[in-house]
């Protein structure tokens, strides 16, 4: 056993999104949701029925109504009681998102009394004594978007830069901003995969998409500058880690192909406009002559293969960009609580190993603080510190996020040398 020392000063804390734990929402995802909940229901067995925990989700999984964000956790009415608990961990930081749609119902209309909910949502945090990390956009889009082509529409930019400014001046105490989250998987399910609203499979709408999202991850950072020089604005970005399987030629190949593509491609475009690198990182591919040929030794309930030492290699390709770092997304779906405290304590040793050899990580955001809702899988997957029962809304925190709050509190992880 030995004990390791996080950085003085590294923030912790848990991340969430506006349309999955705040209930009530009205945007294209609540629109596509009512249009494909029953098609989702009727594929489950199809899509999931390979699960080992496949028992005791199909119910679930099967029914139509788990397809509808509905009310989801009801966080928009329960933030203050979500946040009492965050503190009671010991978190320092929180990640949240503000909702386009909420804000700018129509076009140009700005809507007063929501601005004011975020603003108290941001009061709240702080006198916990908790730092906010502000997204200004977690996927869903305003429906007046959506109807003009969504991201395929060529103004949408400037529209999102619009929004940003004036997010960035009524919320002008907040420091740490990220304009979009994963662009990469959103473009990936929209239009190469048609999973999510308003997919098609058209891969030059999908390029064309990836790199608007790069004007407006521009176009919202200069506008958030403008107001508020100080800020530290950056996106979340979600990085692989591509292994080739026993350094085999083909596989050095592919990997270094993904890498750029998938990896650098975007930060690359936006070198200049980010003052910190927002991490999301779930995914490790071992290439073997294709992509994903992994061992599996662990997986998650969604079957996600559970290989904490990828965070380490990822960590280290991102020093070459000399930008601090905030992990701003890790996680698993585990409903019975069963591997979350191992998969986070050895994720977080794969991080120390990376703070020490350069690597200048400053704070941690687990994915998430609640259970919430799984875009188009709906309830099922559970990937919060806090448990939500969805018949009462009572939260109830998991054994795992009090082993987090241990390391939360003490800066410190003990490392148990025989794993
Ligand atoms: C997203 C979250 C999502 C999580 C787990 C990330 O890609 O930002 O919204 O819930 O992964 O799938």
């Amino acid at each position: 056993m030995k004990k390791g020392q996080f950085p003085d000063g590294f923030l912790w804390g848990a991340a969430t999104a506006a349309h999955q734990v705040e209930g009530n929402q009205y945007n294209d995802w609540t629109e596509w949701e009512k249009e494909n909940a029953d098609r989702l229901a009727a594929a489950a067995e199809k899509k999931f029925g390979n699960l080992p925990n496949w028992p005791d989700i199909k119910i679930q999984a099967q029914n139509p109504h788990n397809y509808i964000s509905g009310r989801a956790c009801d966080h928009y009415n329960r933030y203050e009681e979500d946040f009492d608990i965050a503190k009671s961990l010991g978190h320092t930081a929180h990640r949240f998102s503000i909702e386009w749609s909420r804000i700018e119902p129509r076009e140009g209309e700005f809507d007063k009394k929501e601005i004011e909910h975020y603003r108290k949502v941001i009061a709240a945090l702080r006198a916990r004594g908790i730092e906010p990390f502000v997204t200004l956009w977690h996927w869903p889009l305003p429906l007046w978007v959506a109807e003009k082509g969504g991201w395929g529409w060529r103004s949408a930019p400037e529209y999102f830069a619009r929004y940003a400014e004036l997010i960035s001046k009524e919320l002008n105490d907040v420091h740490f901003w990220l304009t979009l989250n994963e662009p990469n998987i959103y473009a990936g399910h929209v239009y190469i995969k048609a999973a999510w609203p308003h997919g098609s499979k058209n891969p030059i709408l999908y390029w064309q998409v990836l790199n608007r999202l790069i004007s407006a991850h521009k176009g919202a950072y200069q506008a958030i500058k403008k107001n508020l020089p100080l800020a530290q604005v950056s996106l979340a970005y979600n990085q692989s880690y591509f292994e080739a399987y026993q350094g085999k030629i083909t596989n050095r190949l592919l990997k270094k192909i993904a890498d750029w593509f998938w990896n650098d491609y975007f930060l690359e475009k936006i070198n200049g406009f980010s003052d910190f690198i927002g991490l999301n990182h779930y995914h490790h591919s071992r290439i073997n002559y294709g992509f994903n040929r992994n061992e599996n030794k662990k997986v998650s309930d969604m079957g996600w293969e559970l290989y904490p030492e990828s965070i380490y290699y990822v960590l280290m390709g991102l020093r070459k960009y000399n930008l601090p770092i905030y992990i701003t997304e890790n996680g698993l779906a585990d409903a019975d609580d069963l591997q979350r405290e191992w998969f986070i304590k050895e994720s977080l040793a794969n991080i120390l190993r990376a703070i020490g050899e350069g690597a200048d990580v400053r704070g941690y955001l687990h994915w998430s603080l609640l259970d919430n809702f799984e875009w188009d899988k709906g309830f099922w997957p559970r990937f919060g510190l806090i448990e939500v029962d969805y018949a009462t809304r009572e939260r109830k925190i998991r054994p795992s996020a009090r082993a987090y709050a241990e390391i939360c509190k003490t800066n410190s992880l003990i490392i148990d040398s025989h794993s």
